[in-house]
């Protein structure tokens, strides 16, 4: 296969990668089954037996706490003939029974029960061979849990790098954090990267969000086109979106402590860092973004008190998993106003997402076409006129205007996991996250 699809010198992308169904199987075996995915969190299964189901790729895992309390993420498919051991989203069980032909599994995968396994296989069948498959590695950061069905994959907290752990410390910094139960799923038919591009996609936001300014469900002062901040990160992961000057956070961290003043849009996300310890914690640049981090390939950090998956259902068609947390210290008034956020903002009953997932679903119908998909898309926005500072702590960032800096990162991230054939030759051949001019 032709492995040219990004352009970093023109900042030009083939279209076709959005429709191409040798790309979408190439990405299953590259970048999926290679990479750290998001299971879950760790609050959502709390006691031995808790379970919840996700996928990596295409693959259905089981991320579930054993009785030793460590987390085990197993593939869902029996060793007999391949039938789905567990059927629910989520919930809490003593083994997993299949319910074909009755093999029985431990919470560790082990084969406990075989029906008829001396009569019927007259004892000739080695259990210990025939457990359900485990991930390779499983490995928690902050309350995240990860698992990589590639054993060369290197440790997690080496993989996500200051950027990955960035986003997540965003999150654990806010407090002692509780998925709630339920994840709102919907999808649409649209290619994932579209939906991962437009993590840090914040030209469209005044257009394609158009109706939900007018009716004040979003606020044009929360969008600042004109100050954002960009983060590269290893391996692809970024945070791009508004942020804060030093002299802006300092002005909020005051108008906060005095509980007064004209109080703008951003002084309650300041008022969770403003603590000495939060603010080193985050850092310097850390502190003062109000965007968006994703954790390559497909964990969106959202700023709204929730994360999402873009999840490939096949190269035109994502699923979308909304997973909202609170804090166990906040208020009734407060979990009120998260709820009404995570509620109204994104996810199938949300107003923005689905403006989206329009136009997402349109840009990939379009890649399909036969003379369309031979046609560049214009990745040039800010290319060459912004430059990756350095702080003194040795945090970088690129403090500017709208841009597509961070889509650029992914796309030339995503093309080197796409082209190296395995994790030592990623790990050789991939690029630092740029410096200088970008
Ligand atoms: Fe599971 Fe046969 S498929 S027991
Ligand atoms: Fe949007």
């Amino acid at each position: 296969m032709d492995m040219d699809f990004y352009d970093t010198e023109t900042g030009v992308l083939k279209r076709s990668i959005f429709a191409d169904e040798g790309v979408y199987e190439l990405e299953l075996t590259r970048i999926f089954a290679r990479a750290w995915n998001f299971m879950c969190h760790e609050s959502q299964i709390p006691e031995p037996g808790d379970f919840f189901m996700n996928t990596i790729g295409e693959d259905e895992v089981i991320a579930v706490r054993g009785r030793d309390r460590r987390i085990n993420v197993l593939l869902n498919t029996c060793a007999h003939r391949g039938n789905s051991v567990c059927r629910a989203e989520f919930g809490n069980v003593r083994s997993f029974f299949c319910s074909y032909h009755g093999w029985n599994y431990d919470l560790d995968g082990s084969l406990i029960g075989v029906r008829g396994e001396d009569v019927f296989y007259r004892g000739n069948l080695d259990r210990k061979a025939w457990g359900l498959t485990p991930a390779a590695q499983v490995a928690t950061y902050r309350g995240f849990v990860f698992a990589t069905l590639d054993p060369g994959a290197p440790a997690l907290e080496e993989y996500l790098g200051w950027v990955g752990r960035l986003g997540i410390d965003l999150v654990a910094s806010r407090g002692e954090v509780e998925f709630l139960d339920g994840v709102r799923k919907n999808r649409v038919k649209c290619n994932w990267k579209l939906a991962v591009d437009n993590v840090y996609d914040w030209y469209h936001v005044q257009v394609s969000h158009g109706s939900a300014l007018k009716v004040g469900v979003l606020r044009e002062e929360s969008l600042r086109p004109m100050q954002q901040i960009v983060v590269l990160g290893d391996y692809g992961h970024g945070i791009g979106g508004p942020g804060l000057s030093e002299e802006e956070f300092d002005e909020a961290v005051e108008r906060v402590k005095n509980g007064g003043g004209k109080r703008q849009f951003y002084d309650g996300r300041v008022a969770e860092r403003m603590a000495p310890a939060t603010q080193r914690e985050l850092g310097p640049v850390g502190k003062r973004v109000l965007g968006h981090p994703n954790i390559f390939p497909n964990l969106w950090i959202s700023s709204t008190p929730e994360i999402c998956l873009r999840i490939p259902r096949g190269p035109d068609e994502t699923e979308l998993w909304w997973f909202a947390y609170r804090t166990r210290d906040m208020d009734e008034r407060k979990r009120r106003a998260a709820l009404h956020v995570t509620n109204h903002l994104f996810a199938p009953g949300g107003l923005l997402e689905q403006d989206d997932g329009e136009n997402w679903s349109h840009a990939t119908r379009s890649a399909k076409g036969r003379f369309a998909r031979q046609l560049p898309l214009n990745f040039t926005m800010g290319k060459g006129a912004d430059r990756v500072t350095a702080d003194a702590s040795g945090q970088r960032g690129i403090e500017t205007v709208v841009n597509e800096h961070g889509q650029r990162w992914t796309w030339q991230s995503w093309q080197e996991w796409m082209r190296a054939e395995s994790w030592q030759d990623l790990m050789a051949s991939r690029s630092a996250p740029p410096t200088g001019v970008v």
